[in-house]
């Protein structure tokens, strides 16, 4: 199943993993993201067949979206009875589809299962620690999170590490990413913007929080054009104007946006998904949160966390730019993680 942005990338992998094996899978799409540029145009670019049940969440208070999603969800799971229900990531349809599955008495699977910011003011904290609670298998995706759920004390056979499945689907897009024209058409020079996104509610949410780190990005484009696809949670937020020198603009497909990640001078972010791709592609990225729930991609990657504070986010920046990290990535971030999320669920330690 998948709802939102983040997910579509970790269930194309795994779904085409699972039927090379042989496995007849049944796509359940939330529908918590439902504008163009945030879910069709994924689908087209990826080539994601059309969701065979849309549960048609939509926006909402937590309780709304988690409840919405588990009442649509509940007969599809008594109806088709299936042997796996496989859950990836950490929004409020992995929650509500783990809860459903757990209680019909299925066997439940989550991909990325053990990242852990130790945030619990993050909504999303709070639905990995639950998800991985309830889940039959736990598939982490880097060697901290398998360690999170060891420190928890999970059951040795049920974790497995299997590496970052959201990846493989970078390493298959790469080139078709690189080939398209979006650098020439956002008019930016290869190496030398920065590009960024937010929608954290703890950055956006707030309008003091989110004006400093608008001011941040007005500082940084008095040295480089900076990027700034901006997601619909933070649009809705964003009454003052926008720094000059600053391009926003929509949320961008997968392709163009995975080209600027790979071309950008360095990235800030509080997305958790690009925090791993930018370690997987060796550009500095620069995390605008306190804290993250993925360390490895600062201990091997090119990650630094620099928190809110305009002064130190330049400061940090400008570094970066000056002197960059190298390249380096994580154990099993090699293209081939939705193969090994297969052969464990196929291969006795699921079914
Ligand atoms: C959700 C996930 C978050 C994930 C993010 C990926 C939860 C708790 N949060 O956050 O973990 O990182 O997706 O992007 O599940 N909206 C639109 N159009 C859309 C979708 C959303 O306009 O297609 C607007 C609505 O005003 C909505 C707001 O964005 O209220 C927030 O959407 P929601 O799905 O609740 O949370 P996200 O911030 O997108
Ligand atoms: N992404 C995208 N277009 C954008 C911004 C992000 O295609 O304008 C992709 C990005 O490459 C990554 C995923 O969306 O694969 C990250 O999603 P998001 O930041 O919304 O969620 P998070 O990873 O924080 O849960």
């Amino acid at each position: 199943m998948a709802g939102t942005r983040p997910n579509y990338m970790k269930i194309k992998a795994v779904m085409e993993a699972l039927e090379q094996r042989g496995a007849e899978c049944v796509l359940v799409h939330t529908g918590q993201h439902y504008d163009y540029a945030m879910n069709e145009l994924f689908f087209k670019e990826l080539r994601i067949r059309r969701p065979d049940q849309h549960l048609g969440v939509g926006s909402g208070t937590h309780a709304e979206q988690t409840g919405r999603a588990m009442l649509a969800f509940d007969p599809i799971v008594a109806e088709l009875r299936p042997d796996i229900v496989v859950v990836d990531g950490d929004d409020n349809s992995t929650l509500a589809c783990a809860l459903v599955a757990t209680k019909a008495g299925q066997f439940v699977a989550h991909v990325e299962a053990g990242p852990r910011s130790g945030d619990w003011s993050m909504p999303e904290e709070v639905n990995r620690v639950a998800v991985d609670s309830i889940s039959d298998v736990l598939l982490a995706p880097s060697e901290d999170a398998f360690a999170n759920l060891r420190a928890e004390g999970y059951r040795q056979d049920k974790m497995h590490l299997v590496g970052n499945v959201s990846l493989d689907t970078l390493l298959a897009n790469l080139d078709r990413a690189r080939a398209r024209p979006v650098l020439d058409s956002l008019g930016v020079p290869r190496g030398g913007f920065a590009l960024v996104t937010l929608h954290r509610p703890s950055n956006v949410d707030s309008h003091d929080t989110l004006g400093g780190l608008l001011r941040a990005l007005a500082e940084l484009a008095q040295e480089l054009p900076v990027v700034f696809p901006v997601h619909p949670r933070t649009r809705a937020k964003m009454v003052q104007d926008l720094p000059h020198g600053v391009l926003a603009v929509d949320p961008l497909g997968y392709l163009d946006f995975v080209a600027l990640q790979d071309a950008a001078a360095v990235v800030l972010t509080d997305s958790g998904g690009v925090q791993a791709e930018t370690t997987m592609l060796g550009v500095p990225c620069l995390t605008l949160r306190e804290n993250t729930e993925w360390p490895v991609t600062i201990t091997k990657g090119t990650n630094q966390l620099v928190g809110r504070d305009p002064l130190r986010i330049m400061a940090a920046a400008r570094k970066l730019i000056e002197c960059p990290p190298p390249p380096r990535r994580p154990a099993l971030w090699d293209g081939r993680a939705s193969q090994r999320v297969a052969e464990v669920l196929l291969s006795g330690h699921g079914l």
